[in-house]
């Protein structure tokens, strides 16, 4: 059993160095891989850096050249990178940019690939499956890429995607992981309070980023970690917007438009029923469901001091909201 994690890792460090080379030195992978990053702005440390590749785009060139170099099917099957039927074998990610997935280690344990293709039945991202070294609950993209400046920084910021995480140390903010699309977990959470209690969701500004980003917030409350919240502007992530600016006017944007949830929440929530009471009591209940997740008894208190000043509802009655909901949950 470790045995074989450790041969999947193995399998998995050998393909990251066949997809970088294969991008850098062959002149498929240039003409097709690597004009694509540079299309798109990534620089080439930052290809450096998240080790990007590109896998030949043919039935299995990988896998055949995996086996020819000694690999054995049974761990390029069970990494996912080769699918292998009664009849046929191919590669899962042929023709695609590939993101390595390290662990906190900074071993590989899984890839993302996008595809080059605008074609809208065609997956933009597949992703190895999960298998006995990768547990996407568990992984936070780039983690490893931005655990020291998570620490030193004391904040991390949550993302979305790979090419977000990318853009952001390219503008030099480098305290940035991603949940990579999956809805986040508990796990993650855990993983990044290893290293700081303060974390920052920017997803992307669009329904499907709100909806995330509202859901984080009461995961994060619930982890007893601070949350605050950017929203972009609508139809931005966070690589799109930071590649529209210089890396000065992002780190000053961020600094300005990030704000704790209870803010967040009301500015979201209330646009326009500001004098309607029963649109506002709805907003503070909802606030309220928030505050009530906290663990802590004093953190409750902040925020509910918070939440009395900014919708002009007295403490008291938050209060006894607040611990109306905590007692029908214990
Ligand atoms: N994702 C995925 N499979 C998909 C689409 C998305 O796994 N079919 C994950 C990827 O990790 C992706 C993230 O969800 O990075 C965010 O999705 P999206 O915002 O749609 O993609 P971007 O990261 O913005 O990708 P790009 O800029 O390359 O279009
Ligand atoms: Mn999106
Ligand atoms: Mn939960
Ligand atoms: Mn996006
Ligand atoms: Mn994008």
């Amino acid at each position: 059993q470790k045995d074989d994690r450790e041969s999947m890792m193995i399998v998995s460090a050998w393909a990251q160095k066949y997809f970088s080379r294969y991008l850098l030195q062959e002149n498929e992978g240039r003409a097709v891989g690597l004009s694509y990053i540079r299309e798109r702005g990534i620089r080439d440390d930052i290809v450096k850096k998240f080790e990007l590749g590109f896998c030949p785009d043919g039935k299995n060139v990988f896998t055949q050249e995996a086996q020819k170099q000694g690999y054995k099917m049974e761990y390029l099957e069970r990494t996912g990178l080769t699918i292998k039927r009664d009849d046929w074998v191919r590669d899962r990610f042929a023709g695609r940019v590939m993101f390595p997935i390290h662990n906190i280690a900074g071993r590989v344990i899984a890839f993302g690939g996008r595809t080059l293709k605008a074609d809208k039945n065609i997956a933009k991202y597949l992703n190895s499956p999960e298998s006995d070294i990768y547990h996407k609950s568990r992984v936070l993209y780039g983690i490893y890429q931005a655990k020291r400046e998570i620490s030193r920084a004391d904040k991390c910021y949550l993302v979305e995607g790979y090419t977000d995480v990318l853009s952001m140390h390219q503008a030099g903010i480098e305290n940035v992981v991603a949940s990579s699309g999956t809805a986040l977990t508990h796990d993650q959470i855990r993983l990044i309070k290893r290293f700081t209690p303060n974390i920052t969701i920017i997803y992307d500004g669009d329904a499907a980023g709100i909806k995330a980003s509202l859901r984080g917030i009461d995961l994060v409350l619930e982890e007893g970690v601070n949350v605050k919240v950017l929203l972009l502007p609508d139809g931005e992530d966070p690589d799109s917007f930071a590649r529209s600016m210089s890396s000065s006017q992002l780190t000053a944007y961020i600094e300005e438009n990030e704000t704790d949830f209870i803010r967040f929440k009301t500015k979201l929530l209330m646009k326009g029923a500001a004098n309607d009471p029963i649109e506002k009591s709805r907003l503070v209940n909802d606030i309220v469901r928030s505050i009530a997740i906290v663990p802590d008894a004093i953190t409750r208190s902040i925020y509910i001091q918070d939440c009395s000043r900014l919708m002009a509802v007295q403490e008291e009655v938050l209060y006894t909201q607040v611990r109306k909901i905590i007692h029908k949950h214990t």
